[in-house]
């Protein structure tokens, strides 16, 4: 159980460990999430899986000098091998697999760009699936990380708070599109607002719709489309928990492209910029806030009362196996 929060510290969902393109045929990453080591690798033929970083023979890190091996991994110390369900499939110099000896390993899709592994506490298989969303006008992504001390439920939490858009990030005649709706591990969601857009380079306003959509605790999108420079962009934010006191939060951006490739670059920095600068002033905020179990909040603020509810979902009941953090 976290310290900070009455809840565990690691929900129950999919969780970004990096993005399509840092795993390249043949390579590997190490990646620290839920207070562990994981190893992912992409085989040449394109398939990704996600391994435990400790070797069940005698302990070495994969991630430390372990390598693609058609379609396994290899360990640096003494040269097992596991396939991407764990197996160990061969031992050093061509020597047969010991029988029966695995590694851990954890679920991985890859969806919108980005690397997701499945956490749960109990141990079970995905229960649902992160949809995947249409590609073929975007641009590439821009991506920005950073270790924050919260929860995922916090950075979650922030997408559907509506009345701090106007105090703390300055939006204007910020209302309620479609009111949230909660079905299963999706919520989702739409806001309107103004924004002065000096930001981008340029005098007057701009009008936004924001489209809202969480799935799990782990994985917000928020497609904006601006009615008057016909800008479209879609934000990730994404909260992994890192350990016990902290998430990793990538902060993730791409537009619709427009024909002239510079012009797609130089709008897409400009949102991203303006996205990272308003995650800069959420991030002190969860950083030194308590957590509220029996908040005072406004008629205009119930939807965070039906937020903590279906929150719940994701952890598994305290005294489930291995349930705490
Ligand atoms: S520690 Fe991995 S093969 Fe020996
Ligand atoms: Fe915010």
């Amino acid at each position: 159980m976290s310290r900070r929060y009455p809840f565990p510290s690691y929900p129950n969902g999919w969780f970004a460990v990096g993005l399509s393109g840092d795993l390249p045929a043949g390579g590997s990453l190490t990646c620290r999430a839920f207070g562990q080591e994981l190893v992912l690798f992409r085989t040449e033929a394109g398939a990704a899986f996600a391994l435990d970083a400790y070797c069940p023979h005698l302990g070495a890190h994969l991630g430390r000098g372990g390598r693609v091996c058609g379609d396994s991994f290899r360990c640096p110390l003494h040269g097992f091998r596991y396939d991407g369900q764990g197996h160990c499939v061969g031992t050093s110099q061509g020597g047969p697999a010991v029988a029966g000896l695995r590694i851990g390993t954890w679920p991985l899709r890859e969806r919108n760009g980005l690397l997701l592994v499945w956490h749960h506490a109990e141990g079970r298989p995905p229960q649902w699936e992160v949809p995947v969303l249409d590609a073929a006008e975007w641009s590439a992504m821009r991506v920005e990380r950073v270790d924050v001390r919260t929860h995922p439920q916090e950075v979650t939490e922030n997408s559907i708070d509506l009345t701090h858009f106007s105090e703390l990030h300055g939006y204007e005649a910020v209302r309620v599109v479609d009111p949230p709706s909660l079905d299963g591990p999706c919520l989702r969601a739409a806001f309107a607002s103004s924004r002065s857009v000096e930001s981008l380079g340029t005098a007057g306003r701009a009008e936004f719709v924001f489209r809202v959509e969480v799935w799990g605790l782990g994985y917000v999108c928020v497609e904006a489309v601006d009615s008057v420079f016909g800008v479209r962009s879609r934000q990730f934010a994404l909260a992994t928990p890192l350990d016990d006191e902290r998430v990793t939060l990538r902060l993730a951006a791409s537009i619709v492209r427009f024909a002239d490739p510079a012009l797609t670059e130089r709008i897409l920095g400009l949102f991203f910029r303006g996205f990272i600068s308003d995650l800069r002033q959420d991030i002190p905020i969860w950083e030194n806030k308590r957590y509220v179990e029996a908040p005072a909040l406004t008629r205009a603020e119930g939807i965070l009362g039906a937020y903590r509810h279906w929150a719940r979902q994701f952890y598994s009941a305290p005294g489930d196996a291995a349930a705490t953090a």
